[in-house]
């Protein structure tokens, strides 16, 4: 099919390309903390570009990067333990300015002659933090305010190089400057928004310490990507595998920028989608793209291989299988294609520890990637490896994607077969896809779906008695569950109002036939997941 599109912007239309994009960088060292990748946003949040590395980069390999400043971030562990992850001692004769947070300040102290052993005092969470010595890296910040800690170690006496800039009441060594190097370091958590002024303080260390000038900016970045492309696929065709999520469409969007017509999406229908999800991917890309799409009829296959199955890992095996076997058909049909293009994010990337100098092991592997094998035989173009998801979203708004596909909540590669629980069929997909699309109806009509991350119906395989009119039913329960979350690492419920909750409730149980209870699911992730397989 080939449809068209106008609406994505002319190149001319974004900020002027500048090759600048990735002159001032930050690395951030990932001592295995659960927010390194929050801090590595921040950091790009003021302009500057910010990856983030393995803990034990060589000085070398810093050296490649050219970086303005390094971040070494919080971790579980205690420096004096065997074991402890610790940086390369000689970054510290880089002159390149280091900030530690946390566990990062205790490996700074630690690793330049001062004492650190575990706190009298744990403190979790808010305390109150006094500026002792007044230094650029506070500018801005009050003498007295709030930070977040996390910490079950601290610095206990600092040699007399270093000098004390804050205490809190069970932490005498909160703040911490080298006299000599440029190095800082910090025991509470400037990157979490429960610290109200740990903005100003990164901003004070990447533009007072670092001499940062943050002209990193997501529509140069893009224009780099898209000059990157058209070069490098010269006269080739690109396979853009399609979701309908908002990642596959702007990579989609930029190749399109970069290659037009050269470009060739397929989008497999694997039976799983949301009710009328297929009829509105095509919808917009009809809208937005001129170039050639291919829509693949796979719901036999799948609903094939996933008869009599009820194991969750075993589905997404089967799954994943039949998809590659659909897409490796489809792309045979397309003549002259030497490039794959994916949808990869930089999280997807730390995570599964494919970045050069990335932390590798120390995050846990997540599902969530969908990439194809490297053995279908295609080069790979993956334009969205160095962003975060709301970089995304922005690019795809820069690149003139309309808000319904910029703003989609994600939507599982394995689809409604992991919210159908036990054997996945026909017949009770159809009860799932009737259920969930109440649910997206109701939540826009109510005008909440941007305030939630994500939102959809679960079918389990349980009945329960109910009494409708004066019968006796024995039917299926339908799970609502609806998320807020900025990363999807965590989550926590949303607080949906009740009126809306009875609304979705009484809509399910009066229109779709097969379900008699409606529950809402009030777990959080952790220790639940997001999904329910
Ligand atoms: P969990 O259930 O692990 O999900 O809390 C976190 C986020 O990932 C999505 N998800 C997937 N996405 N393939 C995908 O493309 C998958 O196999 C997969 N499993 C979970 C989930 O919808 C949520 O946004």
């Amino acid at each position: 099919m080939t449809v068209s599109l106008d609406a994505i912007q002319s190149p001319q239309s974004s900020a002027a390309p500048t090759t600048r994009a990735a002159e001032e960088r930050i690395l951030v060292l990932d001592f295995g903390s659960q927010f390194a990748q929050l801090i590595a946003r921040r950091v790009r949040e003021q302009h500057v570009y910010c990856e983030i590395v393995r803990h034990d980069i060589t000085p070398e390999q810093i050296a490649r990067h050219q970086p303005r400043g390094l971040i070494l971030s919080g971790g579980p562990s205690s420096v004096y333990e065997d074991g402890a992850p610790r940086c390369h001692p000689g970054i510290f004769e880089l002159g390149i300015p280091i900030l530690g947070i946390c566990y990062g300040m205790q490996l700074i102290c630690d690793s330049l002659g001062s004492k650190v052993a575990n706190a009298q005092a744990r403190e979790y969470g808010r305390a109150h933090v006094k500026v002792t010595q007044r230094d650029p890296f506070f500018d801005g910040v009050p003498d007295a305010t709030e930070v977040w800690m996390s910490h079950g170690d601290q610095v206990q006496e600092i040699t007399g190089e270093f000098v004390a800039l804050a205490r809190t009441e069970t932490c005498p060594l909160a703040a911490v400057k080298h006299s000599r190097l440029p190095v800082y370091g910090i025991q509470f958590h400037p990157e979490v928004t429960h610290t109200p002024y740990g903005k100003t303080l990164l901003k004070n260390f990447l533009f007072q310490v670092c001499g940062c000038r943050g002209e990193w900016k997501l529509s140069n970045f893009a224009e780099e990507a898209i000059a990157s492309i058209r070069q490098r696929v010269a006269g080739d065709r690109v396979i853009c595998g399609l979701s309908g999520g908002v990642d596959s469409a702007v990579v989609a969007a930029m190749l399109y920028r970069a290659i037009g017509d050269q470009l060739s999406c397929i989008m497999v229908d694997n039976g799983l989608l949301r009710k009328s999800e297929l009829d509105s991917v095509k919808h917009e890309f009809s809208r937005h793209f001129k170039t050639d799409l291919h829509v693949v009829d796979g719901e036999q296959r799948f609903l094939g291989a996933l008869a009599g199955v009820t194991d969750p890992q075993e589905k997404r095996r089967r799954i994943g299988r039949i998809f590659i076997e659909c897409f490796q058909d489809e792309a045979k049909k397309i003549q002259g294609a030497r490039y794959l293009a994916q949808g990869t994010l930089y999280p997807d990337v730390i995570e599964s520890g494919a970045a050069p100098d990335g932390p590798a092991a120390t995050i846990k592997l997540h599902h969530n990637v969908g990439g194809l094998p490297k053995e279908l035989g295609f080069e790979l173009i993956e334009p969205l490896r160095d962003l975060f998801k709301d970089e995304v979203r922005q690019l795809g708004s820069n690149l003139g994607l309309p808000d319904s596909i910029v703003w989609r909540h994600p939507f599982p590669g394995p689809g409604l077969a992991v919210r159908c629980l036990g054997e996945v069929t026909k017949a009770k997909l159809d009860v799932l896809r009737e259920a969930d699309a109440i649910v997206l109806e109701e939540v826009h009509a109510a005008g909440l779906y941007r305030e939630t991350s994500q939102l959809f119906a679960v079918l389990l395989p349980v009945q329960s008695v109910g009494v409708m009119g004066d019968a006796r039913t024995y039917e299926n329960t339908v799970v609502i569950r609806c998320v807020n979350t900025d990363d999807f690492m965590t989550a926590d419920w949303s607080r949906l109002p009740h009126e809306l909750l009875a609304k979705m409730s009484t809509r399910i149980i009066n229109e779709v036939n097969g379900v008699n209870r409606v529950c809402y699911d009030i777990s959080s992730k952790p220790p639940a997941t997001i999904e329910w397989e």
